[in-house]
């Protein structure tokens, strides 16, 4: 990469850019090193001033998107020469604006993820691409300041290739986050029908790549036979642990409730109280009601856009509370029903 120093004889707006550039590398990078990314609930809380910064996240990625949007149109139009001429600088200064709006969402993202909560297929490759998406973009706007300081046209070819790539690494980072927002059917829900099923496939593929490990990753402690396990210590809550407890556990206590002690989760919350977990009528207990309730519903647990319950982990609590929802019971794998074994043989390992 040029140093502004080198290239004194470029335009003056160039080594403006340079600059702009190099800060905003700089940034970024000494940003994701004092807030580096991660994938599972931090274990230690994080300052109020983060979590504040953190919020903005929502309003913050519109900048990147309006500019960044702004700027495919452009590239179009300086396809040609003629178009570059006249409006290469303005395809640049939007570049500019469009890297700072896209460092400033990162961070900002990253800081919100701090809450803990955030986990799951979607959020992975929302930060994944997000991350991904920004460096290219910052990539491209170094490829685009030498491309004009040289006036090469090869080296503006490969720019706009490089800057479509990570737009469109962003953007499909962007649909993750709206996932996690407004859940996973929003935007495909009204989707004409073929194209609606290319949609989802096509989802479920990428989601493929980092939802798959996590299934077989929980497996801490040695695990002796089956039988001396018990059902709520070995299998129902690791459950409570993976999805609930980042909001119900020792840390937090969203609506009073903690889920990380049998006492506790029969003790219930503010509301729900001794109703939390009614034994033998899983109907009458609110966990299991608000976990089966529609996801878009303001009541469904885990919140909307947070890692979800499978079908079989929400079936097996179920199970338990329709068993008496011992503390005692010991686990039985020719008991349990069939469809429940391969989940609750993966939850012991
Ligand atoms: C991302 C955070 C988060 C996660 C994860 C989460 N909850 Fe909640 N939970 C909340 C919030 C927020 C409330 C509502 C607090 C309020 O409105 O007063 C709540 C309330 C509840 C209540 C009502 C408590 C009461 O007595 O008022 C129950 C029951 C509940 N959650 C069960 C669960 C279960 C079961 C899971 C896991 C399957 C879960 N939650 C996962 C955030 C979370």
């Amino acid at each position: 990469m040029s140093s502004p120093a080198r290239d004194a004889d470029e335009p003056k707006s160039l080594t403006f850019a340079w600059t702009l550039a190099v800060i905003l590398i700089v940034a970024f990078v000494l940003g994701l090193l004092f807030f580096p990314p991660m994938y599972e609930t931090p274990k230690t809380d994080a300052a109020d001033t983060v979590l504040f910064i953190g919020r903005f996240h929502p309003i913050l990625l519109h900048l990147p998107i309006g500019a960044l949007g702004l700027l495919c149109l452009l590239e179009v139009i300086c396809l040609r020469a003629k178009g570059e001429a006249k409006y290469g600088d303005a395809a640049l200064l939007t570049l500019i604006v469009g890297s700072f709006g896209s460092v400033l969402a990162v961070m900002a993202g990253i800081m919100l993820s701090r809450e803990g909560g955030y986990a799951g297929g979607n959020f992975s490759l929302h930060q994944t691409m997000g991350i991904i998406g920004t460096a290219g973009v910052l990539l491209a706007l170094v490829v685009r300041i030498t491309a004009m300081g040289r006036g090469s046209s090869e080296l503006l070819g490969a720019y706009r290739a490089l800057y479509f790539i990570s737009f469109a690494a962003m953007g499909l980072g962007a649909h993750f986050g709206g996932n996690m927002s407004h859940g996973s059917k929003f935007l495909t829900e009204f989707a004409p029908e073929p194209l609606k099923s290319q949609m989802i496939s096509m989802e479920k593929w990428m989601l493929s790549f980092v939802e798959e490990p996590k299934e077989e990753a929980p497996a801490p402690a040695p695990a002796p036979v089956a039988a001396e396990k018990l059902v709520f210590a070995d299998l129902i809550q690791p459950i409570f642990a993976a999805k609930c407890n980042s909001c119900h556990g020792e840390e937090k206590q969203k609506g009073e409730l903690r889920l990380d002690t049998y006492e506790f989760t029969m003790q219930g919350g503010e509301n729900s109280g001794d109703k939390n977990i009614v034994p033998g009528k899983p109907a009458e207990s609110v966990s299991m009601q608000f976990i089966l309730l529609p996801e878009d519903d303001d009541d469904h647990m885990p919140p909307e856009g947070k890692d979800q319950l499978t079908k079989e982990e929400s079936a097996l609590i179920q199970w338990w509370i329709e068993q008496g929802a011992s503390n005692t019971q010991k686990v039985d794998l020719a008991a349990l029903p069939a469809e429940l074994k391969a989940t609750a043989e993966a939850l012991l390992k």
